[in-house]
């Protein structure tokens, strides 16, 4: 990575005490000091009556449970540490962030802390001078629908212009999402048939074999298609469909991706399955007649001269087989059967491992040796090692700093992206039960068309040892 000059002078956040820190926040800092990008007073702010040394130590658990410590980059990190304790919606507070930021005159504010609290924040950061030529980042959810999620920017806009708000769906600092626009604009041989023409379908799974893990009650005003839907899907979706950027740098990508989002027709009951894992309702804080999905299926139509026609299909779940996520591109069927071998019309296919394993694959037809014209399907595999060394959150961090809002969502790129799912928000079509480690409802299949079908990933082949 080239050690840029960064353009803020100073991070700070807040939740300094919270979950988000502990298993993000510290290791990225800790990563970016190491490799020279982070140095600036780092401020952690919490409510929590902890003193700097507590913060320390905090900081030290969390690395050494995340990670690892590096001594000689943890004990820069830690000599950069300040800390500011208060109540988010008092004055003084901020009074005294200012007054610990010193002459920083550009300090990047993280607000690592529940949505119900970024108007209060953002206020007092303005108010106190904090705001002035400052950033700020601000975690998903954006909201959690369209109404919500244009209250939160004009919430954001009173104090911060969009240029310096960084809005992080981690989804967009994984390695194999980035390299899902490197790979297709990037190769020649991609574009002339990246479309309706020899598309037949798309397909994305996002399949996670473990369940809410202990976050019921956060999982239940949530859903999948707020947590993940919304946001993640929608960006690797955007990432297939859009057209080449008009240029270098964070808007024309982001011009292009906000294209798609306004060209996906704004779902309808039809064309989403919701579906809810066999004891979910017995989850810590989840209610006994909870209605809230763990699962999602969808079928998504991108009205462009480009997508006219190709469904995508889109599949996220909790408690499902495996942890992974895959996107399978179907090339259309040869024209005619030139061979005697009922399989040779089997569809080409493109496939994208996302996680865990990165892997780009196009699956083709050879023949088998021997006589007559029987053949068999091959993958051309191209195999990388999962995701570098470089984990979302040092990558998204790293480029706040900098200044660079291209792997960051904007604000009309998310509200257009809540207009998609807003109609299906909420208990409009009905949530059918499945069990722990099947792949969702068969009700699934209801949102397929024609002779689709769903296209399970496999895990991933054993590592050599
Ligand atoms: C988060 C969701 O945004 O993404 C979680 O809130 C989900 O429910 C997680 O498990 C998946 O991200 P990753 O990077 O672990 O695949």
């Amino acid at each position: 990575m080239s050690a840029k000059p960064p353009t803020s002078d100073a991070f700070v956040f807040f939740g300094a005490s919270g979950d988000l820190a502990f298993k993000q926040i510290f290791p990225a800092l800790q990563a970016l000091t190491r490799k020279g990008c982070l140095d600036m007073p780092v401020i952690g702010v919490a409510s929590t009556r902890w003193t700097v040394d507590r913060l320390r130590e905090r900081a030290r658990e969390s690395i050494e449970r995340h990670g690892g410590l590096d001594a000689a980059a943890f004990a820069k990190l830690s000599a950069r540490l300040r800390y500011v304790d208060g109540d988010y919606r008092d004055e003084a507070t901020f009074v005294n962030l200012r007054r610990v930021l010193q002459d920083a005159a550009r300090p990047l504010h993280y607000l690592a802390i529940p949505p119900s609290l970024f108007a209060s924040v953002v206020q007092g950061l303005a108010r106190s001078g904090c705001a002035t030529n400052a950033g700020v980042i601000v975690e998903k959810p954006f909201g959690r629908d369209l109404a919500s999620a244009q209250a939160l920017d004009r919430t954001l806009h009173e104090s911060f212009p969009e240029s310096a708000i960084f809005r992080i769906d981690h989804y967009l600092g994984k390695e194999p999402v980035e390299n899902l626009l490197y790979f297709r604009f990037a190769n020649a041989f991609l574009e002339p048939i990246w479309n309706r023409d020899h598309v037949a379908s798309v397909q994305i799974t996002m399949a996670e074999k473990f369940g809410v893990e202990g976050r019921g009650r956060f999982y239940e005003g949530v859903g999948a298609i707020r947590d993940v839907v919304q946001n993640h899907m929608l960006q690797v979706t955007a990432l297939l469909a859009m057209d080449p950027p008009l240029g270098r740098g964070a808007d024309p990508v982001r011009d292009e991706k906000l294209r798609v989002f306004k060209a996906i027709r704004p779902l309808q009951p039809s064309a989403i399955v919701r579906g809810q894992f066999a004891g979910y309702r017995r989850e810590d804080g989840v209610a006994a007649d909870s209605q809230v999905e763990t699962f999602a299926a969808l079928r998504l139509d991108i009205d462009t001269w480009r997508w006219a026609g190709v469904p995508f299909y889109v599949r996220a779940g909790k408690r499902l087989p495996l942890t992974t996520t895959e996107v399978i591109v179907e090339l259309r069927k040869p024209p005619q059967a030139v061979f005697d071998d009922s399989e040779a019309s089997r569809p080409n296919c493109f496939r994208f491992r996302i996680s865990p394993d990165v892997v780009i694959a196009i699956t083709a037809r050879v023949k088998r040796p021997g006589e007559g014209e029987r053949g068999e399907a091959t993958e051309l595999v191209a195999h990388q090692e999962s995701g570098g060394d470089m984990s979302p959150y040092e990558r998204l961090l790293g480029d706040a700093l900098r200044g660079d809002g291209s792997l960051f969502t904007r604000d009309d790129c998310v509200e257009a992206a809540w207009r998609v799912v807003d109609p299906i928000l909420g208990n409009v079509t009905p949530v059918f039960e499945y069990e722990p480690a099947t792949w969702g409802p068969l009700e699934a299949s209801r949102v397929l068309v024609d002779a689709d079908a769903w296209h399970d990933p496999a895990p991933p082949p054993p590592s050599p040892s």
